[in-house]
């Protein structure tokens, strides 16, 4: 894709990795993009560069709009590998620019690259610079989300440029959130907002909201909102803020994620009982199978839900694998404000369900105890008391959402 006018002298320069399904370990169905932009002024200014394989991209974006050795400002808002690692390729086309970049950010850059070759200026937050007719201001926004973040805002303009913050993994050929609404659909959007959320920025819900008061503090008008991945939002740029602080203050629907695993169909024999009972008490409830589903939308639902029960058979006398792999995923991203459950199968002594419940508590999430354990395979009986502990956990479940 070439490069895209957000306003007058403001360009996205970014590429499309339409075949990215797999960001570090995140499944990505709809790819992603990486954006950085190029702001035109008495000084040329860059924001944020792109990951090492679309370099070419990018350049040829650059060349597009201006000559790469006009740039003389690149301001790095983000270090990761995504964002960073085509800036060698930049700087050697842009050789007397200057890099704008956080301590932190400062530090972390030094493990890449050599940085005796640039000129490098550390920001904090309320740092300005002025390229003629503009001017940028940087607030930090460390552990949004990593240490060296920060967004940079451009007076005027009214761009808020804020690398991973409110950015989504889709790769599309349309630039903006009005355009993607109308080639697919708001929910569309939606999901791939929450999706981003759930998986990336789960544990960091605090930062947000305070940043978000910080920058509302700050009274910025803000007509678009930048982000390095995914759509631009410029119909409704405080759309995104809204469903942030949501999210951040433990929305979730009314329903139940259950998401399990099977090794010979005996957890799996427990859904159905399980899930009936749930909707007997009028709760939504979602099924996820590990071994069938990206471990991504295991985490999405699970987030999505105000509950969650977590099924595992026991294979020797501890968590089946994958619901362990899934147990993982989930206490790095420190959800919260969710009530949980488990139950499974076993053959000899049991282990899986005691096990489940040792990690919610290490995560500090709200149990409904004890779980429901079926010795080899679920009989008429066994099925009645699932039925009963569907029932009952969505009670639970219904009360506890009325503290939200
Ligand atoms: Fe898109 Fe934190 O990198």
């Amino acid at each position: 894709m070439k490069a895209v006018e957000l306003k007058k002298d403001v360009y996205w320069v970014g590429a499309l990795d339409w075949a990215m399904r797999d960001f570090h370990g995140y499944t990505t169905p709809l790819g992603t993009s990486y954006n950085n932009y190029l702001v035109l002024d008495d000084e040329v200014t860059l924001i944020d560069t792109v990951k090492y394989d679309f370099a070419d991209i990018t350049i040829k974006n650059i060349v597009e709009v201006v000559d790469p050795s006009k740039i003389k400002n690149v301001i790095i808002n983000h270090i990761e590998n995504d964002h960073v690692t085509s800036l060698d390729r930049i700087m050697s086309l842009a050789p007397d620019a200057t890099i704008y970049i956080t301590d932190k950010g400062k530090k972390g850059l030094e493990r890449f690259f050599n940085l005796d070759r640039w000129k490098i200026k550390v920001v904090k937050s309320g740092d300005t610079l002025c390229t003629g007719k503009k001017t940028f201001t940087f607030i930090e926004t460390p552990m949004l989300h990593w240490p060296d973040s920060m967004i940079t805002y451009l007076a005027g303009e009214n761009i808020l440029f804020t690398q991973d913050a409110f950015g989504q993994h889709i790769a599309s050929n349309s630039r903006f959130d009005d355009d993607f609404m109308a080639e697919y659909s708001e929910s569309a959007l939606d999901d791939a907002v929450i999706d981003y959320y759930a998986n990336i920025l789960m544990p960091f819900g605090p930062v947000i909201k305070a940043k978000i008061a910080e920058i509302e503090k700050l009274g910025l008008v803000v007509d678009i909102v930048a982000p390095d991945h995914g759509i631009i939002w410029r119909k409704d740029p405080g759309k995104v803020f809204r469903m942030y602080l949501d999210i951040a203050n433990g929305k979730a629907n009314l329903s139940i994620a259950v998401i399990y695993d099977t090794m010979w169909q005996s957890t799996e024999k427990m859904i159905v009982p399980i899930t009936e009972g749930i909707r007997d008490e009028g709760v939504g409830v979602r099924v996820i199978k590990l071994r069938a589903t990206p471990m991504s939308v295991a985490i999405k639902e699970f987030w999505k839900s105000r509950g969650a029960l977590i099924g595992s058979p026991t294979l020797n006398n501890i968590t089946f694998p994958t619901v362990a792999e899934f147990m993982t995923h989930l206490r790095g991203l420190r959800p919260k404000n969710r009530l949980v459950g488990a139950f499974g199968s076993y053959g000899w002594g049991g282990g899986a369900v005691k096990e489940i419940y040792d990690e919610f508590k290490r995560m500090t999430l709200d149990t409904v105890e004890p779980g429901l354990q079926i010795l080899y395979k679920p009989s008429p009986e066994d099925e009645k008391s699932c039925f009963q502990f569907g029932k009952e956990f969505a009670q639970k479940v219904a009360e506890y959402h009325q503290k939200f």
